[in-house]
């Protein structure tokens, strides 16, 4: 089953972390902008996700409460 941005990923993102994020430019709530298919910072496509999922990665964010490598899985998958 593909994997979907409603219904797998968006529910995996607390209020807090929207709250937090939205007003530094990183809506992490908003479909459209986390499908967006442009190029962003130097990503060649889909730059909001890869740039999201980049800080998830690496363990930056969430700050200190890195994802469990299930939820990486299935962010990139
Ligand atoms: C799943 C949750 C979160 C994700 C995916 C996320 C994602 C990101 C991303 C992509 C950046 C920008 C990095 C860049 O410039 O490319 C960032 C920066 C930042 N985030 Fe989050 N964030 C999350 C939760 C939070 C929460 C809950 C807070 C506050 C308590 C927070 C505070 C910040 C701050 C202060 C920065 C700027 C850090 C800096 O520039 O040094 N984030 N985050």
């Amino acid at each position: 089953m593909a994997v979907s941005y409603d219904q797998d990923i968006r529910p995996l993102f607390r209020s807090g972390d929207i709250a937090c994020m939205t007003p530094k430019g990183i809506r992490l709530g908003d479909a459209e902008w986390m499908r967006d298919p442009a190029a962003d910072q130097g990503l060649d496509d889909y730059g909001h996700a890869r740039r999201v999922f980049a800080a998830l990665l690496a363990g930056f964010m969430p700050p200190g409460q890195k994802w469990p490598q299930a939820w990486l899985d299935l962010y990139s998958n």
